[in-house]
């Protein structure tokens, strides 16, 4: 099977090529910084073979040109992804940009190129990753949120459409995973969870083509207990959480 990994030269992405870096399967792993591609290339041995494409999500045309250059894969995961930190004061309007081209609209300029493939293949599989953040929003972090939020609904618009073509369209939605991003929370995480487990958390959703896969549970049953919760009650607790 011949996989694409985006922002797999750090801790979700890097984990999952790990797991997935077996005698079958062919890895492409796409992300900016070359050096730490190029090392966990020589960790991944196991695989069939490692392709590495250093590349910004952001830059769209440059993008394109080199999901162009790979062609047709068998899945593609769409993981690379950032956060802006929590902060109360207002995002400014380049860092909420930045992020809604890395975190959502990177995901289109990539499937632009590779759903012509998967529909003339009449298979495929991508994997979105979201957030659990993407249930709630907290006034510390809007741009994530809704940024994850809008691509669930990417994600459910793009699973109909790939339905009839015989692709399959996970999306995953991790609660807090120990990575470079959420090094810089501050804040208590609760049911944080070590990268390696939650990577091989997301790989049995993958392998089980999970539609809509929120985890832990215990945390995703609070979220949707929270949001049924009057305004006021929320309100306290947001306050006592920030
Ligand atoms: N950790 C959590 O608790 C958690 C929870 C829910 C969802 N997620 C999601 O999981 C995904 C992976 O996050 P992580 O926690 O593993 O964070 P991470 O360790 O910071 O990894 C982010 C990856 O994305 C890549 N990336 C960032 N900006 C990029 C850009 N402009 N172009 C290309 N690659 C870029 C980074 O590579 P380079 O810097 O080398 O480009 C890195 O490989 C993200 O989508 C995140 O939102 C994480």
């Amino acid at each position: 099977m011949k996989i694409l990994i985006t922002g797999a030269s750090s801790g979700i992405g890097k984990e999952l090529s790990k797991l997935y870096a077996t005698p079958e399967n062919n890895l492409v792993l796409l992300a900016r910084r070359e050096d730490r591609l190029y090392k966990l290339k020589l960790e991944l041995c196991e695989a069939k073979s490692v392709e590495i494409v250093v590349a910004d999500v952001s830059e769209f045309d440059a993008l394109q040109e080199k999901i162009r250059d790979i062609g047709a894969v068998d899945m593609v995961i769409l993981n690379a992804g950032i956060s802006l930190g929590h902060s109360l004061e207002m995002t400014p309007f380049k860092d909420f940009k930045k992020l809604y081209d890395v975190n959502l609209l990177s995901n289109h300029a990539i499937l632009e190129i590779l759903l012509p493939h998967f529909k003339s293949q009449g298979s495929g599989k991508i994997v979105f990753i979201s957030s659990l953040a993407s249930l709630f929003s907290m006034p510390s972090s809007k741009a994530y949120s809704s940024s994850k939020r809008a691509l669930n609904a990417y994600a459910e618009g793009i699973r109909y459409k790939c339905k009839p073509y015989g692709i399959k369209v996970v999306n995953i939605l991790p609660g807090f995973i120990k990575s470079e991003l959420t090094d810089k929370n501050s804040f208590h995480m609760p049911f944080l969870l070590s990268t390696e487990d939650g990577a091989e958390i997301i790989k049995r959703a993958i392998d089980k083509n999970k539609k809509f896969y929120p985890f832990p549970k215990r945390f995703y049953f609070f979220i949707l207990l929270f949001r049924l919760f009057p305004d006021f009650i929320k309100q306290k607790i947001i306050k006592s959480a920030l």
